[in-house]
């Protein structure tokens, strides 16, 4: 006789699932390396786990099922002896055959129960006495401990479980009765609960995730959508410039910049943008791709100065922008070299490794002629395109020689990118209203690079474009990119209008391309912004030295209030209004005569054109004029300060100062906004903006002002000075998370992604003409 100590089954089952559970997990996490699909892991990590934890909670209900089951059989065997004892102890004290026949007869009797499978007696010697047929002949009583007191042990003969119960008769002296019970029932009744169990829980799980999915997929969609329009209704309320200083109550916004927040998380991936993760998705998305940069402006400049070569930054949004990218990214950036000392600096190639004191990628320059440099900058460019492009009631001018320049100048820079690509399918950034033609040049010898162009003004709406005397050329020219980029969605709607009026072109507002001469461009919307953090803050004094530096190179007073405003000296900025603003503050509220001075830091810009110069005269003017209305031996409400000033000390500025004015007539985006929040790192300070620059779509925490109004200024200004400390901490707080989350690695990194997605759908519709000619068009509409 073998005795098995059980449960063997659930060794066995675990043994085998635990080895099934590694292999699953192996497997699965080297598929999700291999193709990167963590959350693929995730989710069968999830499943994995689940299914161990309902293994285990079903295996152990099913093992107490089983020894409950047992307690049951070892009672009822109880049951029976205690029925029967009297009877069995005196037939089995008679030694007589008779007594024998009529003990076995009862013990007959007694197994008629199902689960009871035997009875019998063992002598105190040994010896298997009277027993039922139904005994497992190699049951040996040898094995019967003999024990005075009642013993039960499981056994497993000839592979069936049973429980055999040995009652001691005359305290084991007599023998013992032995009872067999059979355990298959017990071991039945286990499996039946652990099966139920599973199944059950299933079934329950399965419902409840199905019902709770369904219903978040529900709350979800109604809340974004009722969110959403109250969004768009609230925005365009407010562009519509319905009434003075229109801002949103704080907690109102607050909750739908959460939402915002959500929007991104459940609308795709959120991803922390900075200039590693931009290098790596430059290295996953767009492993080996060689970076161009094409710009008029150049991000260094040199100058022959009195203490000999220095290097100027200039004031340009779109080299504050681009700068931190191709640092980040590596390659070359064409530019015109403007600076006096430019040609001194660079090699025999016209190249020098920038930056100057850590150089992280190439500068290329481009050598422009007077004749050309007035043609194509000053006079195609900005009397022509800018002040078409920006309604600023500046009347555009569009001369035939400036056109013709213009257009040279393109095919030189073009001709530049192609010499210097070092690829046959460089990535080309194109940048602004300088390079609208050379797209399709560059497309004309390269076509297979993958060209974004940024435009970093506003389109106008198609009515004003018309104005235009070559907008075929110009439009033929930007759809020569692969992707076209604006500010907001506001500008592509008003360039897809356009399309639609001055070309024969498929415009798909699906997807959001239009397609000319067999060349599609993506047109779409990438809100710029700047670095974070800003190097300009590195090495910037706490804010109360800043203001105590600012407030002793100005000769203000210790308790006088500091406004600020800083850009290029354009019309398009709105500087004669909020001096206006100012002047309207100082007459309606004269108990701030005296206590608030606005700075005007301007550096000068285009002054050959003769609406830039009229600009700077009339407001150094109009300064004076307010000045000697309201000055007082100690104070004066304006200063202006016009020079080019370097970003520290821009810096130092925005950290003087109790409020900053925005006021821009037109702008695409206004990155001196971004810069004033970046730069309040003790979370105060009120920024007033302008309704119609791009960045009122981002900063709703700002005090939004229409320029064109100097009553809602002045009292936008005068808001911004009483505003208590709580209410501008929790306004700057908000305003800076955007920043820093929307940054200029984000806006690149978009661009970037959007040039991989076609590189690969190019790929594959190569592919697919390679392999199948009529196939292409097709797979291309499907694969969008
Ligand atoms: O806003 C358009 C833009 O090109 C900016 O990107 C830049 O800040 C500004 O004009 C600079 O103009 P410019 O290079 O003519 O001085």
């Amino acid at each position: 006789m073998s005795l098995t100590v059980q449960p063997a089954w659930f060794r066995g089952v675990t043994a085998r699932a635990a080895g099934a559970i590694g292999r699953l997990i192996s497997s699965v996490w080297e598929t999700s390396r291999a193709r990167r699909s963590r959350p693929l892991l995730y989710i069968a990590v999830g499943a994995v786990a689940g299914a161990a934890v309902l293994l285990m909670v079903s295996s152990l209900l099913g093992a107490a099922v089983e020894t409950w089951s047992r307690g049951d059989v070892q009672l009822r065997a109880r049951i029976v002896l205690l029925s029967a004892r009297d009877q069995i102890e005196q037939l089995a004290r008679d030694p007589s055959p008779e007594a024998a026949t009529k003990l076995q007869a009862l013990f007959t009797r007694l197994i008629t129960d199902e689960r009871l499978q035997a009875v019998g007696i063992c002598d105190p010697d040994g010896k298997m006495r009277t027993a039922t047929d139904t005994m497992p002949a190699r049951l040996l009583c040898a094995s019967i401990r003999r024990s005075k007191a009642e013993t039960t042990v499981p056994i497993r003969i000839d592979s069936q479980d049973l429980l055999v119960s040995a009652f001691p008769l005359a305290e084991g002296k007599e023998g013992h009765v032995v009872i067999v019970h059979d355990l298959t029932y017990a071991k039945a009744r286990s499996d039946h609960a652990q099966t139920f169990i599973m199944v059950t829980t299933i079934i329950a799980a399965l419902l409840a995730s199905g019902a709770v999915a369904v219903a978040m997929l529900m709350l979800v969609r109604n809340w974004r959508a009722a969110l959403r329009a109250t969004l768009d209704d609230l925005r365009a309320g407010r562009l519509e410039g319905a009434g003075p200083v229109t801002t949103l109550p704080a907690e109102l916004r607050e909750a739908l910049d959460q939402y915002d927040l959500v929007r991104r998380t459940i609308d795709g991936i959120h991803i922390d943008w900075t200039p590693d993760t931009l290098q790596r998705a430059l290295g996953s998305e767009l492993p080996g791709a060689e970076v161009l940069v094409v710009s008029n402006r150049e991000p260094y400049i040199h100058n022959h100065t009195d203490a000999g070569i220095t290097v100027q930054l200039p004031a340009s949004g779109l080299v504050s922008a681009i700068e931190p990218v191709i640092r980040a990214c590596g390659g070359t950036w064409i530019a015109h070299g403007s600076g006096s000392a430019d040609r001194d600096s660079v090699d025999a190639a016209d190249r020098i490794a920038v930056p100057p004191d850590a150089p992280s990628y190439t500068l290329r320059r481009i050598w422009l002629t007077d004749e050309e440099q007035d043609g194509y900058y000053y006079g195609f460019a900005n009397e022509g395109m800018w002040p078409l492009c920006h309604i600023a009631f500046v009347r555009p001018t569009f001369r035939e020689a400036d056109w013709r320049y213009y257009r040279e100048v393109n095919q030189k820079f073009a001709d530049a990118v192609v010499r210097e690509a070092k690829t046959h399918d460089p990535i080309v950034l194109v940048q602004d209203y300088h390079f609208a033609l050379l797209p399709r040049m560059v497309r004309k010898h390269l076509p297979k690079a993958t060209i974004i162009t940024f435009w970093h003004i506003p389109w106008p709406n198609a009515e004003t474009f018309g104005i235009c005397p070559w907008k075929e050329e110009i439009i033929e020219g930007l759809l020569g990119s692969s992707i076209l980029g604006f500010h907001t969605n506001f500008h592509c709607n008003n360039f897809f209008e356009t399309i639609d009026r001055f070309v024969e072109s498929r415009i798909d507002r699906e997807r959001r391309s239009i397609t000319l001469g067999g060349q599609e461009t993506m047109v779409r919307a990438y809100p710029i912004s700047i670095e974070w953090p800003p190097s300009a803050l590195a090495g910037q004094a706490p804010v109360p030295a800043c203001r105590a530096a600012v407030r002793q190179r100005f000769g203000l007073g210790e308790g006088v209030r500091v406004g600020i405003g800083i850009e290029r000296f354009d019309y398009t900025k709105g500087i004669l209004d909020r001096l206006h603003g100012v002047d309207v503050l100082l007459s309606r509220h004269p108990e701030w005569r005296g206590a608030v001075t606005f700075i005007q830091a301007a550096a000068p810009t285009r002054s050959k054109i003769a609406s830039y110069r009229a600009l700077q005269d009339e407001a150094v003017a109009l300064a004076e004029e307010i000045n000697n209305r309201y000055r007082t031996p100690d104070w004066q409400p304006l200063i202006l300060s016009i020079r080019h000033h370097q970003p520290p000390e821009v810096f130092e500025l925005f950290r003087a100062a109790d409020f900053c004015v925005v006021s821009s007539l037109h702008d695409g985006m206004n990155l001196v906004a971004k810069e004033f929040v970046a730069a309040r790192d003790d979370e105060r300070g009120v920024l007033v903006l302008s309704t119609f620059a791009g960045a009122s779509r981002e900063l709703a925490e700002a005090l939004i002002v229409n320029p064109y109004h100097a009553h809602d200024m002045a009292e936008a200004i005068h808001r911004a000075l009483m505003m208590p400390v709580d209410e501008q901490e929790a306004r700057m707080r908000q305003m800076r998370a955007l920043v820093r989350t929307r940054n200029v690695y984000r806006w690149a990194g978009q661009m970037l992604l959007d040039a991989a997605q076609l590189r690969r759908r190019e790929g594959i519709e190569r592919l697919a003409a390679a392999n199948l000619p009529a196939v292409p068009r097709l797979l291309g509409r499907r694969l969008a």
